[in-house]
């Protein structure tokens, strides 16, 4: 009698595992079924992912800045997940030690945290992800995009302030923010880590249902009880205004042109690729700000 032969689970691995996105999908991989033995969290500093070793999960050092940690922190390694840097100016330099390490250690797959429209967009922030897919692209690599749109906790962690101030000041006028929640990202990025490569690999633009912020302030608004109204500014007003409150004046000017962007309808997306991966609609604004005023 012929034994069907059991497959290996294959190793997995998730850089940035001590942030926000890596950590939940860390536990979106281990909430899939996937042992922990099987799932290896690359971070800075070991130190601090005492919880995950105490899950069973490997942790493993891997450094951006320090190409020496990469090749070991990915032996063995078949599919990795790399979390954007979020160290603008420093990010092509960082994933692409962390591409040739993942070539150099015959990694079968990469899912890659981009931006959404990464390619056809002017929003500030997109040159650094359009140059990580073209190294991808140029790796030889089998990978993945997830084009992730912002996340809702950009806003919702601001949610106290809003509610003092009664107002969302802001210079995105009547443009749509296809936001979702961290968790959401990290679960489609597990989806596509996890799912069949020859499917998964390409690009995929990434959003939940899309709000203005006149909107996201009427939901504020619905949620607590407390009338929070959206202010809408020029760029040059709003970056004014950021720099009247301590900020210096390039980084205003950054913080205002991503809202331009938003203006522009450079972080709206119709795409259903967020929902298909979850294989459920995306977490609401509703219960996104709920969760936050707990
Ligand atoms: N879509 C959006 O709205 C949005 C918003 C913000 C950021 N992002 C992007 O999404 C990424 C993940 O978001 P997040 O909220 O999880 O960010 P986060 O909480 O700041 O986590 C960033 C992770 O990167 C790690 N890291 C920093 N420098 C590193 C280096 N030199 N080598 C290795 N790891 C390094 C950090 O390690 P330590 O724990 O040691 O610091 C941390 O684990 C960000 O890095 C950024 O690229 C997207």
């Amino acid at each position: 009698m012929s034994e069907t032969p059991v497959m290996p689970a294959p190793s997995f691995a998730v850089t940035g595992a001590t942030g926000h996105l890596g950590r939940l999908a860390v536990d979106a991989l281990l909430r899939r079924g996937v042992p922990a033995g099987n799932v290896f969290a690359l971070v800075r500093d070991p130190g601090m992912a005492k919880d995950l070793a105490d899950l069973g999960v490997g942790v493993r050092e891997a450094d951006y800045d320090r190409p020496e940690t990469l090749g070991p922190a990915l032996e063995g390694i078949e599919r990795l997940l790399l979390v954007s840097s979020p160290t603008p100016g420093d990010r092509v330099r960082q994933h692409s030690a962390v591409i040739d390490a993942a070539n150099a250690a015959d990694v079968g797959f990469v899912v890659y945290t981009s931006v959404i429209h990464a390619d056809e967009t002017e929003l500030a922030l997109a040159p650094e992800h359009a140059a990580t897919e073209d190294l991808l692209q140029g790796s030889g690599l089998p990978f993945a995009v997830a084009r992730n749109g912002w996340y809702t906790e950009n806003y919702t962690a601001r949610l106290e302030e809003y509610l003092a101030s009664g107002e969302i000041v802001g210079a995105a006028g009547q443009g749509r923010v296809s936001a979702a929640t961290r968790a959401d990202y990290a679960e489609a990025a597990v989806a596509l880590l996890s799912g069949d490569i020859v499917d998964q690999q390409g690009y995929w633009e990434l959003g939940g249902p899309a709000f203005t912020l006149a909107e996201l302030a009427a939901t504020i608004t619905e949620v607590t009880g407390t009338t929070v109204t959206y202010r809408d500014l020029s760029g040059d007003e709003y970056t004014d205004l950021l720099v009247g409150v301590g900020m210096d004046r390039s980084t205003a000017e950054f913080v205002a042109s991503l809202d331009l962007s938003a203006a522009r309808g450079e972080l709206q997306t119709d795409s259903p690729a967020l929902t298909n991966l979850l294989g459920r609609a995306p977490t609401s604004l509703v219960d996104a700000v709920r969760v936050a005023r707990m």
